[in-house]
């Protein structure tokens, strides 16, 4: 049986790390006999994380947008294909902590790389391989930045880029949601952990029932 791909969507500081690690703790309790992938974007393969240091590292207008997003999905075209779909294969439920959706945002909406193009650079890459489930944990962009500071870890290219780039992430994010109602679940991350991990695992509950997948307790 082919597996089931989930990723993980969201501005800065929207919590997806500790989400992720969440949920893999209610798999382990609650789904029978499933093999989890935790995987991550950019990177994921020796490779994509080598292309990974090319994209955060360095001065946040190093790269053009357009260069970010052949960036991006050379190092997912090889994590698709080694990673993912081997593991899907396997019948492994993947968790991905972004994926296509963040370039749609970032380098196209946010960007201005042309959205026919970013679909055809998709195609390029994930090797007909979409998503199953979409968790868009959805803050205000000044919140999240404001605990990604208190983490006190050091800022990427990215999170340098200031509270007007951010906000129009969130409103990619938001725009780009409202397009694929069936496939994202926008899940509001302003909550206590323990609640934005309630209303995630009611969405990939949905998932699972659908695919068959049984669950050790009736829920
Ligand atoms: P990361 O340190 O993994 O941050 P986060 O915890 O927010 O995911 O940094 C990844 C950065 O790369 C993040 O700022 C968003 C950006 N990004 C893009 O711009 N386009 C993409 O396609 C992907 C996958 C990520």
């Amino acid at each position: 049986m082919d597996g089931l791909f989930i990723t993980f969507e969201g501005g800065e500081g929207s919590g997806k790390t500790t989400q992720i690690q969440c949920l893999k703790e209610w798999f382990k309790n609650n789904v029978e006999s499933c093999d989890l992938c935790l995987t991550r974007e950019p990177g994921g393969t020796h490779g994509a994380e080598s292309i990974r240091d090319l994209l955060l590292n360095g001065s946040a207008g190093k790269w053009q947008p357009a260069t970010e997003a052949m960036l991006m999905s050379a190092s997912r075209h090889e994590h698709v294909l080694s990673v993912i779909q081997p593991a899907l294969g396997r019948g492994d439920i993947v968790i991905c902590d972004r994926f296509t959706d963040s370039t749609h945002v970032y380098q196209g909406y946010v960007g201005g790389v042309n959205e026919r193009l970013l679909e055809g650079l998709d195609q390029l890459s994930c090797n007909g391989l979409v998503p199953d489930l979409t968790l868009l944990l959805d803050i205000d962009s000044n919140e999240g930045l404001a605990r990604t500071v208190e983490r006190g870890v050091e800022e990427n290219r990215f999170e340098i880029k200031g509270k007007a780039f951010h906000q129009r992430v969130r409103k990619g994010f938001i725009e780009r949601a409202g397009r694929h109602p069936n496939r994202i679940v926008t899940i509001n991350a302003d909550q206590p952990t323990y609640d934005v991990a309630l209303d995630i695992i009611n969405a990939v509950k949905r998932l699972l029932l659908s695919n068959g997948v049984l669950l050790k307790v009736p829920c």
